[in-house]
């Protein structure tokens, strides 16, 4: 996990490292720090916490210079604490990590048996050691940061200064992800490009097991062994939106109601109604070839997926299965030819997406990404990329990321069922209509937040949430139970609606809120069967129902109302009430709504 920054130039070094540490917070914020170069030594300023606290402590304590790495973290091995922070000075030598050193334990017993004295419990600070021993006998940096690396297993992306070789930075990367940043007699590195994107548009990305040294004038890439590397810099076209609330409390409260705006932007160029058709950006698949689908994802991106399944073997009636990455990796996975995995990942950054899909590869399969993030890793590494185009998603909490990948899933389903004919070009034509009109429809929903407010203030002060839904819905039952999990801090469930008399019943009492998902559709008279099961034993529900049912009203306590679409698009709307559910119990309790305790935007370890 964690956020890396470097900077080699003219110019002063700490606002530089600081700007990129802003763009990068959504990677960890247990704690921040800094360490730059002057007068023939670097000086450290870190400290637990937000950046902010970090800010706060550089107007006290400056750190001037105009060499110098940056580093915002969250915490893997060790607590969020000032000595934990990176970076991590030994000697002469700071370094800045993102990722995890496997074999921790053991180099700490090797380099404690020989004297190393450790100031912090981190795997990170062990590098640092082994860097500064290498250091006393390698001509140069950048040769005592090959050797320490022979030592190291895991994953990593390392930035590494000397105080003896100020002129030089020395970044290696190993599954975290790492670019570097051009500019004139000045260079940059960062985990990601838009840490950078302010200050350069000309990047080269650094690929696995590669070393990169860093001047002001050069960069030069080599292999483990030394080799080098020839890369031609790559330029960025895209531009990074100024992230700003805009009048909003929350980023998360921003983002939901930039639902309707997000989708539009995910449709934009994709829809082909002249044809009946969809354009995947030029990506072409071949469905002769495809014989199984398989998601991979995590979190939303998880729940996401499982949304996918129902759209794709509704509309093209090939078997589709949904993978929690971290499980399917490690799985001994049968995959391979015929088999397109989709990976799914707002980010592009999780690791064990990244992984997976490096696992889906290898084994032969061909890997089609769903992204947010442009030129992030796991599509950059996928055969083809489809992007979701959200803008940028910074509450921790996934809103408008969720609900563009549900689109971006409709669109490739409507995709490969017209190429595997079972979807009508009649059936193609209503759908496409649909989506088109879905942004208006979520205006809708989304400008009714007073009611959502209300009910927040009645359902808020509960211990623990049950949510329901069936088929499609399950998944969005999932997701409201983790959103509300994930800022409010209270315990929550999602089930299959017809899975609760087989063991979340026995929860059910006046005191345990039910929410469960009921649009019309198939499933309509059993979800309100269950809906009757629970108010029976006094539980208490609030039903998301479709526009004009008026039924629906006498079987729970509080009824939200959502507009009608198709069937497989029916979770794009169902949801939005949920999130906003969450968002407002949470606000209600006076949680760190956008960076919610122990997460983090991107998951970037095991
Ligand atoms: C973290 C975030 C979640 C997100 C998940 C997967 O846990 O807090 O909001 O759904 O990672 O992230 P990805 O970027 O791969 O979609």
């Amino acid at each position: 996990m964690c956020g890396i920054i470097g900077y080699i130039g003219g110019r002063q070094a700490t606002p530089l490292l600081v700007g990129g540490l802003r763009k990068l917070e959504y990677r960890g914020y247990d704690s921040a720090g800094v360490s730059v170069f002057n007068n023939g030594t670097s000086k450290v300023v870190r400290c637990r916490g937000k950046l902010a606290n970090l800010e706060a402590k550089l107007l006290e304590d400056p750190a001037p210079g105009t060499v110098g790495i940056g580093h915002t973290r969250w915490a893997t091995h060790g607590r969020p604490s000032d000595e934990n922070s990176h970076p991590h000075k030994v000697g002469p030598i700071s370094v800045i990590h993102n990722g995890i050193i496997e074999n921790h334990l053991q180099l700490r017993a090797e380099l404690a048996a020989s004297g190393s004295k450790f100031s912090s419990e981190t795997d990170t600070e062990i590098f640092a050691h082994l860097v500064a021993r290498e250091i006393k006998t390698a001509e140069n940096l950048t040769l005592a940061v090959r050797r320490a690396l022979a030592k190291v297993r895991g994953s990593y992306a390392f930035v590494v200064m000397s105080d003896h070789e100020p002129q030089t930075l020395v970044a290696a990367k190993n599954s975290s992800p790492l670019v570097i940043g051009l500019g004139e007699n000045e260079n940059f590195i960062a985990s990601d490009v838009t840490a950078i994107l302010a200050e350069t548009r000309k990047v080269i990305f650094i690929e696995e097991g590669e070393i990169v040294t860093v001047t002001r004038e050069a960069v030069a890439i080599t292999d483990l062994e030394g080799k080098p590397v020839t890369r031609a810099p790559k330029t960025i076209t895209w531009s990074a939106v100024q992230a700003e609330k805009g009048g909003f409390k929350h980023f998360m409260l921003k983002e939901i109601h930039e639902q309707p705006r997000a989708v539009a932007d995910t449709l934009v160029g994709r829809v082909d109604l002249e044809h009946d058709d969809v354009l995947l950006d030029g990506v072409t698949l071949d469905v002769t070839k495809i014989k199984r689908i398989v998601f991979v994802a995590c979190g939303t991106s998880y729940h996401a997926s499982m949304v996918g399944e129902f759209m794709i073997e509704a509309l093209a009636r090939i078997p589709v299965e949904v993978e929690i990455a971290s499980e399917f990796r490690y799985r001994d996975p049968i995959i391979g030819a015929g088999d397109l995995v989709i990976a799914v990942s707002q980010s592009g950054e999780t690791l064990d997406t990244m992984e997976a899909v490096r696992e889906a590869k290898k084994r032969g399969a061909q890997v089609l990404a769903i992204s947010n993030v442009l030129e992030s890793s796991i599509p950059r590494l996928a055969d083809h990329a489809f992007y979701t185009h959200a803008g940028p998603e910074i509450g921790v909490a996934s809103t408008k990321a969720f609900t563009t990948q549900l689109v971006a899933m409709a669109l490739v389903a409507i995709y490969l069922g017209k190429r595997t004919k079972t979807l009508s070009n009649e059936r193609a034509r209503a759908l496409l209509a649909e989506l088109v009109q879905l942004p208006q429809k979520m205006r809708d929903i989304v400008e009714g937040g007073a009611q959502l407010q209300v009910l927040a203030r009645r359902y808020g002060g509960a211990h623990g949430f049950l949510f329901l839904g069936r088929g499609s819905q399950y998944p969005i039952a999932l997701e409201g139970a983790l959103k509300l999990k994930e800022i409010s801090y209270i315990h929550a469930e999602g089930y299959p609606a017809g899975e609760m008399k087989h063991g979340p019943i026995a929860l059910i009492d006046e005191n345990l809120p039910v929410v469960v998902l009921a649009p019309r559709g198939p499933f309509y008279e059993k979800v309100v069967s269950n809906l009757a099961e629970v108010r029976a034993r006094q539980g208490k529900v609030l039903a998301i129902a479709t526009k004009g049912d008026n039924e629906i009203g006498g079987h729970a306590d509080d009824v939200v109302l959502v507009p009608d679409t198709a069937l497989e698009l029916q979770p794009i709307l169902t949801v939005l009430p949920l999130q906003m559910l969450s968002y407002y119990v949470a606000d209600g309790k006076g949680t760190d709504v956008d960076q919610p305790r122990n997460l983090a935007k991107s998951v970037t370890v095991e």
